[in-house]
């Protein structure tokens, strides 16, 4: 299905065509959608200009007016909800249903933020002589940029836009060239909304490594937020040396989801299938090693098996379909690969394995694995796709050990009833983001974030704004006299 609307890029509020254009493609059917114009390191140094220029008054903008806008904008994202949601299944490809959760989830990451904007509070500090007065004060840290994922085109930019616009920062974004449409949909809202023209841009290319240099280069960004992978995250982090820019990085992650013997059995299925098969598994927080305690590691897997073998694969915007395709061949590549090493290496295949036989689109079912060990890249290896590898433990230190044998440290879940065991495991676990009995923790009220290789800073919270804000002390003098 092409898209008859034109999707210019969005450059310090000037809507802006080009000759060159790039091809976006519908994953479930393999066809062109729509083209985009090709931004190269020239709409990029445009977007900075521009951004550059209006950051002093944005950052003067009285909070209520920047609160407003974000109001504003999730309001309008609301109304629009079936619209979005049917552009992001047409490039992203996860069902409608997923589709429309992820609007609703992009838009109160707006409304969280708008709230908070009012609340950049100061300090003032007892000083150490009677004739001063210390006070702190917060201000925007300035320019900032945002370089962000396929695999929640809408919510991972609003994540990253409402703190920054809250705190009175410009933000240029530059979405993955796989998924633009949801990022010009949100500059359209932004634009109607009232946005100062220049505080947001959305500059997509296809060659993200010259366009991300640019913003890397230039000092007067004064800070990256980035969603992907820690090899990029890495690369990102050193080039920001060079400017001293601010980070934050939500890269990969490897999650355990481990189930005790005193778990409620169907609970813990219900939010594996969740944790594991959201954006067909095409998620930093996905469920990759299902670590079950050896007295329900029958149970679990056939109550995890009928659940997936249930699930229909197919184009997202078809009725009922709940596994739509992934986002390119690479990535279906990357999950056969798994699987197929798994298996030579004597794991047993459950369920799926073999790619669907629809004859376009990038698709491959859901796939449960048993007899895994850690020589497997299943157990070391993002897979980001629809499989649940299974191991099983005996003792709760055994599997903490396991489970922490990572360098990734996004998301854990673990399933027990006992409270002393929760938090215990809150404690030992390795991870940014615990679901003690919750396959889907993420929410904008709550810090989303990773540690070891999985990250720096967090994201939505109260704690969300403090990266875009730097803190400046007063010391005032001559108060005695
Ligand atoms: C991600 O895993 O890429 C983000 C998912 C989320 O916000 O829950």
């Amino acid at each position: 299905m092409a898209i008859s609307e034109n999707y210019p890029l969005f450059i310090g509020g000037d809507w802006i065509d080009k000759k060159e254009k790039f091809d976006v493609i519908n994953p479930a059917t393999e066809e062109v959608i729509v083209q985009v114009p090709n931004a190269g390191p020239e709409e990029m140094k445009q977007a900075i200009e521009a951004a550059v220029r209006v950051q002093p008054e944005w950052a003067d903008t009285v909070a209520s007016e920047r609160a407003r806008i974000l109001a504003d904008a999730a309001k309008l994202m609301r109304e629009r909800i079936e619209k979005l949601a049917e552009i992001m299944t047409i490039e992203e490809g996860k069902p409608l249903a997923e589709s429309r959760g992820e609007i609703g989830y992009a838009a109160s990451f707006l409304e969280w933020f708008a709230e908070e904007a009012k609340r950049i509070y100061g300090d003032t500090i007892p000083s150490n002589s009677k004739d001063k007065r210390i006070l702190v004060i917060k201000r925007p840290v300035g320019v900032t940029a945002a370089i962000t994922p396929w695999n929640f085109p809408a919510a991972m930019i609003t994540r990253k836009i409402a703190p920054a616009f809250a705190a009175g920062c410009t933000m240029i974004v530059k979405p993955s060239e796989l998924t633009p449409l949801s990022a010009l949909e949100i500059a359209k809202i932004f634009e109607e909304v009232g946005l100062p023209k220049g505080v947001l841009s959305i500059v997509a290319g296809t060659e993200p490594a010259a366009l991300t240099r640019v913003l890397m280069d230039d000092v007067r960004v004064r800070k990256i937020s980035f969603t992907g992978s820690t090899p990029v995250g890495k690369l990102l982090m050193k080039q920001a040396a060079d400017t001293m820019k601010r980070v934050s990085f939500e890269l990969g992650g490897h999650a355990p989801f481990i189930v005790f013997q005193d778990a409620d059995l169907d609970e813990a299925v219900s939010h594996a299938v969740l944790a594991k098969m959201r954006g067909m598994g095409e998620a930093c927080v996905a469920a990759n090693r299902f670590y079950v305690q050896e007295e329900v590691l029958e149970s679990f897997t056939e109550k995890l098996a009928s659940r997936l073998q249930a699930m229909k694969v197919g184009n997202g915007l078809q009725e009922g379909v709940s596994v739509g395709p992934l986002i390119e061949p690479a990535a279906v590549q990357k999950v056969e690969d798994h699987v197929q090493d798994a298996v030579a290496k004597g794991a047993k295949l459950v369920l799926g394995g073999e790619r669907s036989g629809q004859n376009k689109g990038y698709y491959y079912p859901p796939t449960l694995l048993t007899n895994v060990n850690e020589d497997m890249k299943v157990t070391f290896e993002e897979t980001f796709g629809p499989v649940a590898a299974i191991l099983p433990f005996s003792t709760e230190e055994e599997v903490i050990q396991k489970a922490n044998n990572t360098r990734y440290g996004l998301a854990a879940y673990f399933f027990t009833r006992d409270v002393g065991r929760l938090f215990r495991l809150a404690d030992r676990l390795e991870y940014g983001i615990l679901g003690a009995n919750d396959g889907l923790p993420s929410t904008a009220q709550a810090p989303f974030g990773g540690i070891k290789e999985s990250g720096l800073g967090r994201e939505g919270s109260k704690y969300g704004i403090e990266e875009y804000l730097d803190i400046k002390y007063i010391s005032i003098g001559g108060i005695s006299r």
